[in-house]
């Protein structure tokens, strides 16, 4: 019996599930109902997560309780700081927040995916010691000791000052901590799914953000943002992006940070990124990353706007990141830290109705071949 195939799962719906919603036709992204503009103005990092894991905004003491638990589990144990200090410093900080997360989990075992007080306890584990890991990892591969967190500090501000020692201006930490509202949740994308799969084994939260996170490195999804650096400053003047860009379309190569598997407009968040990356501007020369971006933008739109392929979140929240002074191998690891919030979401959602992920496969391989003796087969590698 011919049965339909649909690669990549596209259009496939793969679990029901209340966290959030996208029209990419009409380019609109809700969280829990609320649209992301409106969180984007009016919310915080933290208040957004609780939103996505407990369906609702919290109300003024669930917020400071929450923020408060939050800033109480920022350290980490000294065997996680020995476990970023023991890997090759020139290895990708993606792969060590994989194995801190992986490890953190051997360090507070979770038995029982029922148990709401466990969940929450693990809920704030995870999102408190996510950035002390990236920005622990950041510090020591270059020689420096990890900064310990301050509880004094917002989500963001801590963040930022765990990177470099220095308090930000609390308007750059305002920006940042709207670009990890704006990466916290994104319905059933890969890094989604990956850790549903997990999550469908009943494995415990630490191991579903693990394979998340292996998952949202890659650079058709959260490795984009570093790559829209790389590709932009390889580009490096307006002249040159004609040539560049069109020789990446014809040799049927990607243009990092643009097309999307729902959205056929402009991403909602690349247009609220867009305007804090304008405001950031401060170059302001020909040469600035946000000039380039602009104009590669405007070069695409004349090349495949009618194919619907337009900047996605990770065009612009590169070009932030980078305008703050961070490291364009941290962008993904960050992008990791908002987006917990929702994979958590997404975790709990499926312990709640657990079916196990076990899809079917079409097998188009041979049947019944003889096995042949050694001596008898060729060689095919050399
Ligand atoms: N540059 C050039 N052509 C593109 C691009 C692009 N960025 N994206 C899609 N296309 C073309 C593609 O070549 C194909 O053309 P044709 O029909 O002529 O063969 C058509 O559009 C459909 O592409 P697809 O790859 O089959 O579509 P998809 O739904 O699988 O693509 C995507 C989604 C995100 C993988 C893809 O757009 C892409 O690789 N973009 C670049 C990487 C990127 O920016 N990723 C971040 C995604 S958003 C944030 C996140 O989830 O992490």
């Amino acid at each position: 019996m011919m049965r339909d195939f649909f690669p990549g799962l596209a259009g496939i719906p793969a679990a029901k599930s209340s966290i959030s919603f996208v029209d990419g036709e009409r380019g609109i992204l809700e969280y829990r109902g609320i649209r992301v503009e409106d969180l984007a103005e009016h919310s915080s990092f933290l208040e957004t997560a609780f939103l996505l894991l407990f369906s609702r905004l919290p109300a003024k003491l669930e917020l400071e309780t929450f923020n408060r638990d939050i800033s109480q589990h920022r350290r980490i144990k000294f065997g996680i700081i020995d476990l970023l200090k023991a890997l090759p410093e020139q290895g990708h900080p993606m792969d060590a927040l994989q194995a801190a997360v992986a490890a953190l989990g051997m360090f507070y075992p979770f038995h029982d995916v029922r148990e709401e007080t466990t969940r929450y306890l693990t809920a704030v584990r995870l999102i408190a010691k996510l950035p002390t890991m990236v920005a622990a990892f950041a510090r020591l591969r270059r020689g420096d000791e990890a900064i310990q967190p301050r509880d004094d500090l917002s989500y963001a501000e801590n963040f930022l000052y765990m990177l470099t020692e220095q308090v930000p201006d609390p308007a750059l930490a305002k920006i940042f901590d709207v670009c990890l509202i704006l990466h916290a949740e994104h319905t059933m994308n890969a890094s989604t799914f990956s850790g549903m799969v997990t999550a469908s084994t009943l494995a415990d939260p630490y191991t579903v953000i693990s394979s998340a996170i292996g998952t949202l490195k890659g650079p058709l999804h959260g490795g984009a943002n570093e790559a829209v650096i790389h590709m932009l400053e390889a580009i490096n003047s307006v002249d040159r992006i004609p040539m560049h860009v069109d020789d990446k379309l014809s040799n049927k190569e990607k243009v990092m940070g643009f097309g999307h598997r729902i959205y056929k407009v402009k991403d909602p968040r690349a247009i609220v990124m867009q305007t804090f990356a304008q405001q950031l501007d401060c170059e302001a020369g020909p040469q600035s990353l946000f000039t380039l971006a602009r104009a590669v933008e405007a070069h695409m739109e004349t090349r495949v706007g009618s194919k619907g392929i337009r900047p996605n979140v990770d065009f612009y929240s590169g070009i932030i990141y980078h305008q703050l002074g961070i490291e364009t191998d941290l962008f993904t690891p960050i992008f990791a830290m908002a987006r917990v919030a929702g994979w958590l979401a997404h975790c709990f959602e499926q312990y709640q109705e657990n079916h196990l992920f076990r899809p079917d496969q079409i097998y188009d391989g041979p049947h019944n071949l003889p096995y042949q003796p050694i001596e008898t087969r060729e060689p095919q590698f050399q």
